[in-house]
């Protein structure tokens, strides 16, 4: 049974016309008091809710009542339907628990179809205690993860959070360190969208200034600047009807954050040197290393852009929280790079599964799986061993070289040490500067800074 919670009659007659041609049973209430009395007597499948259904046009109402059925059914889907325009209800309402909304005026097919996948997406929910692999069988049948790995419920709760939000336009944050999988879980979130046929754009924010970044994101015409040669396309426009990923927005300067803020609020922008005022309509996926709730509170990332970017926030556990899964990543690796590499009959030493499993890796995923990769190109024998492992631990300081002392206190500043230690780095990377800032723990734009303080030479392309 559907139930249908509106007070006008031609919004009830119409829907309940469609969705009973669909083959659902229907029921209607009209406001939260008939809603209590048909979850008395029954549970509906999905519920249908709209934010505006009384005089009160604030939703303060419709937020209170889906508050009382998220208590007394947390398992049942209910899809919100709100006004044009009234995003911020939206926003509110997801928090509280809707499962996803629709936009006034509505297509048919696509609010069947929501209502369709909310219903089979609450089937997929985890109940605390069920056998963990048979959830993720459960994940694996509704969406397309099949390149990400993994069965700690960590990951299982962002995969069921991304599934269920994939489909509809609602903005996600992914935060988590450096290698924990954003970037792939933002290409799932838009390859379980209906925007999947369209452009997936990825912008790294790192380090941009904000004339790079206006003229990045939004395009410039000719003329623009001084390097303003020819007209260029923004990556917004070439984003359009698709998604854009913003990787490391917690780098954004306040500038930047200003005009980011204006096209996440009203999708218009105008491309530098241009008074051509240009929509979108671009789904927005964000992601950063950093804690944006902190960098709030010190007052140096704007609270409303926050506001705008993290309706559905979902964090990745680092590699140390799910050591479990760390077997199953390096057989993942192996069996997709022994294809890759012609060594068919590769295979990793449950030994070499167990050692890994201890070991500290702060790059997380992608450390894990440059070992995999040296470990699967080098090893001589078909069973990849721990010694074939240990060989490529970038952390693993070789004992032919120990480790230099500490110079004597006095003798070197931290300004000195610090410059010390980028060079060094910057020569062991090859002056890669994505590589070095992550071997130093900090972002590119930190390092940019650093890298401009002591004079050091870098170039910005990688
Ligand atoms: N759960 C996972 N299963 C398989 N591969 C993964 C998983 N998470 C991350 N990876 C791989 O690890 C590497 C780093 O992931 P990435 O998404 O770039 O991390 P981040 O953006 O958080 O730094 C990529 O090569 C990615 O494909
Ligand atoms: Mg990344």
């Amino acid at each position: 049974m559907l139930l249908i919670i509106d007070d006008d009659i031609a919004v009830q007659t119409s829907l309940s016309l469609l969705f009973r041609k669909e083959g659902f049973a229907v029921r209607i209430a009209d406001g939260p008091f008939e809603t209590r009395e048909v979850l008395e007597q029954e549970t509906p499948e999905a519920i249908l809710l709209d934010m505006n259904f009384s005089v009160d046009t604030s939703g303060d109402d419709g937020i209170r009542l889906l508050r009382y059925i998220r208590e007394r059914l947390p398992n049942v889907p209910v899809l919100l339907i709100t006004g044009w325009g009234s995003i911020d209800l939206a926003v509110q309402g997801m928090k509280a628990g809707a499962n996803d909304f629709i936009t006034k005026p509505w297509q048919n097919d696509h609010l069947v179809q929501s209502v369709q996948t909310a219903i089979k997406l609450a089937g997929a929910t985890r109940h605390p205690g069920e056998d963990v692999s048979a959830s993720r069988r459960q994940l694996d049948s509704q969406f397309q993860f099949d390149n990400i790995v993994g069965e700690d419920p960590r990951l299982l709760d962002v995969l069921s959070t991304i599934g269920r939000v994939a489909p509809t336009d609602a903005p996600v944050l992914i935060t988590g360190e450096s290698g924990t999988g954003k970037e792939l879980i933002a290409e799932a979130i838009h390859q379980n969208s209906r925007r999947k046929r369209q452009p997936f754009v990825k912008v790294n924010l790192g380090g941009i200034s904000s004339t790079l970044f206006e003229s990045e994101l939004f395009g410039h015409v000719r003329g623009a600047f001084t390097d303003a040669k020819t007209d260029r396309i923004g990556r917004f426009e070439l984003a359009n009807r698709g998604s854009i990923f913003l990787d490391e927005i917690g780098d954004l300067d306040a500038a930047s954050q200003v005009k980011l803020l204006r096209v996440l609020q009203d999708r218009t922008f105008e491309p530098l040197g241009s008074s051509k005022t240009r929509t979108v309509d671009v789904r927005v996926i964000c992601a950063t290393n950093r804690n944006l709730e902190d960098m709030v509170s010190l007052g140096t990332f704007r609270e409303d852009l926050f506001y705008r970017i993290n309706l559905i926030t979902v964090r990745l556990p680092a590699l140390r929280e799910r050591p479990a899964d760390i077997p199953r990543l390096v057989n993942f690796f192996t069996d997709n790079l022994k294809i890759l590499y012609g060594r068919p009959n590769l295979q990793v030493s449950k030994d070499a599964q167990h050692w890994l499993k201890d070991l500290s890796l702060p790059g997380n995923i992608r450390q894990l799986k440059n070992v995999v990769e040296r470990a699967v190109l080098l090893a001589p024998g078909d069973t990849l061993t721990v010694a074939d492992f240990e060989k490529h631990l970038p952390t693993n300081p070789q004992p032919a070289t120990p480790s230099p002392a500490l110079p004597p206190v006095g003798s070197m500043t931290l300004d000195q040490m610090e410059r010390q230690m980028i060079e060094r780095a910057m020569a062991y990377h090859h002056n890669r500067v994505g590589h070095v800032a992550r071997a130093l723990g900090i972002t590119r734009f930190a390092l940019y800074r650093r890298l401009e303080k002591y004079g050091i030479a870098y170039s910005t392309d990688e």
